[in-house]
């Protein structure tokens, strides 16, 4: 819905916010720069800052913020190191388009933290570096084809956008209008969790290049591989020859300082980093073997104007620090834990269905079904009631997202945890007398 149509006569309870979207949808498409954030209910909100794990919007109220912009302020905002750090480069310049030292310090840095990769190529967007991770593995076996996971996303090209959200279980049908056919003929869009339909299809085709997947599926209900499937995945690609990738666009400093390859001991051939790994800033990265990431020495094209630039760098300098320091991650799962099953008692005490997932830092909240557990689970939750939800959290000051992931960052304390579990009863019950 636009900002201009019914909807406009709707009295908000944002003025501010609703005047600024409105304003904004004459200029900018939308209202707001991606067509996800214009789903937002009422409307999007404005902010103009944040401080910690909060934000302030344009009518001048505060909220705990648990959306850390989709995923990438996992030190909150204006982190002071990395203020400091991207001030301190910025005067020397933003981009040099040639070597700089932060370029390999930070890639090694990053090698440290995954030791089962040799080799780092810089990107800018989660999108761009999933791109460039199915041409090298293209390139490395000269096969075309690719296996994805129901539910999982890995950007929004064409090639990708494949069996994210699909329609019925069998259904990989393209999801934007203007995409390739192709893709829906490249992409072989499997179930989450069952390794034998892996090995069948590998069995059956020898045009298959790479097995991608987020190994957490967060973007469809933060649900853990299943106990074994992350292993015997490894072998089944082994077997065959194939690539594996995985995409830990989210997981990636996040649930662990070396990812989902330290949470669960499997090894891929390449690793995506984004979102976590600049604090905010936007930077990706593809790690992995020497073998197949200097390919890119040899004919696979592997480009991009702001690679590797020093501001972004700066800053992936100071989130590295930050997250480096004892206990970082030892709280993230404290403060998580406690935010979960805070949710957990909450959706009990109102006698209310619903399931609390939690791998580290990140916590998924869904209603209508006791457990979800795989991605037909999760297209079966309530998200309308959720929205319902969300919007009843945003007038109390707890800014969180439709789909139902909260991100904490280092800047959450556990008096914010506690206020938000308080807020969380309280909404429940608006939702119970709406
Ligand atoms: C797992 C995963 N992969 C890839 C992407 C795409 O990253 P970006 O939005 O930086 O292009 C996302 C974005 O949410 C993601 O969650």
């Amino acid at each position: 819905m636009t900002a201009t149509g019914e909807e406009t006569k709707v009295i908000s309870e944002w003025p501010k916010s609703r005047e600024a979207w409105e304003r904004a949808s004459r200029s900018v498409s939308g209202g707001v720069a991606t067509a996800l954030r214009a789903t937002a209910r009422p409307h999007p909100l404005f902010f103009t800052g944040g401080a910690g794990a909060t934000l302030t919007d344009f009518d001048g109220n505060d909220y705990i913020d648990y959306v850390l912009g989709w995923g990438p302020n996992i030190l909150g905002h204006g982190n002071p190191a990395l203020v400091a750090a991207v001030q301190d480069q910025i005067t020397r310049g933003a981009t040099y388009g040639s070597g700089h030292l932060l370029e390999f310090e930070i890639a090694e840095r990053l090698l440290q933290a995954f030791p089962c990769a040799e080799r780092v190529l810089w990107s800018n967007t989660g999108t761009e570096a999933n791109l460039s991770a199915l041409r090298i593995a293209r390139a490395a076996t000269g096969r075309e084809h690719f296996v994805k996971f129901a539910g999982h996303y890995h950007g929004w090209s064409d090639p990708m956008l494949v069996g994210y959200r699909p329609r019925a279980e069998s259904d990989i049908a393209l999801e934007s209008r203007g995409q390739a056919t192709s893709s829906a003929e490249l992409a072989h869009v499997l179930n989450w969790g069952r390794a034998e339909e892996l090995e069948t299809l590998l069995t059956e085709r020898d045009d298959i290049a790479a097995v991608f997947l987020e190994p957490v599926l967060c973007n469809s209900g933060v649900i853990e591989p299943p106990l074994g499937f992350l292993e015997r995945v490894r072998e089944i690609c082994d077997e065959h020859g194939v690539v594996l990738i995985f995409d830990e666009v989210i997981t990636g400093l996040r649930i662990a300082f070396g990812g989902a390859v330290e949470r669960y001991g499997v090894a891929p051939d390449i690793i995506i980093l984004a979102k976590a790994v600049a604090g905010g800033l936007s930077l990706a990265a593809l790690l992995g073997k020497a073998s197949l990431l200097d390919l890119t020495l040899n004919g696979v094209t592997h480009a991009g104007t702001y690679n590797g630039n020093p501001l972004v760098l700066a800053a992936a300098g100071a989130t590295l620090d930050e997250l480096s320091k004892p206990g970082v991650y030892e709280r993230f799962e404290t403060l998580s834990a406690r935010l979960a099953n805070g949710f957990r008692d909450a959706l009990a005490a109102h006698n209310m269905t619903g399931a609390v997932n939690q791998v580290g830092p990140v916590v998924q909240v869904t209603l209508g079904l006791p457990t979800v557990e795989d991605f037909s689970d999760f297209q079966k939750t309530d998200q309308e009631s959720y929205a319902k939800l969300l919007l009843e959290l945003l007038r109390r000051g707890i800014f969180a997202v439709a789909g139902g992931r909260w991100y904490l960052s280092t800047a959450h304390t556990e008096a914010q945890i506690d206020h938000t579990i308080g807020i969380f009863d309280e909404a429940l019950t608006a939702l119970e007398s709406a």
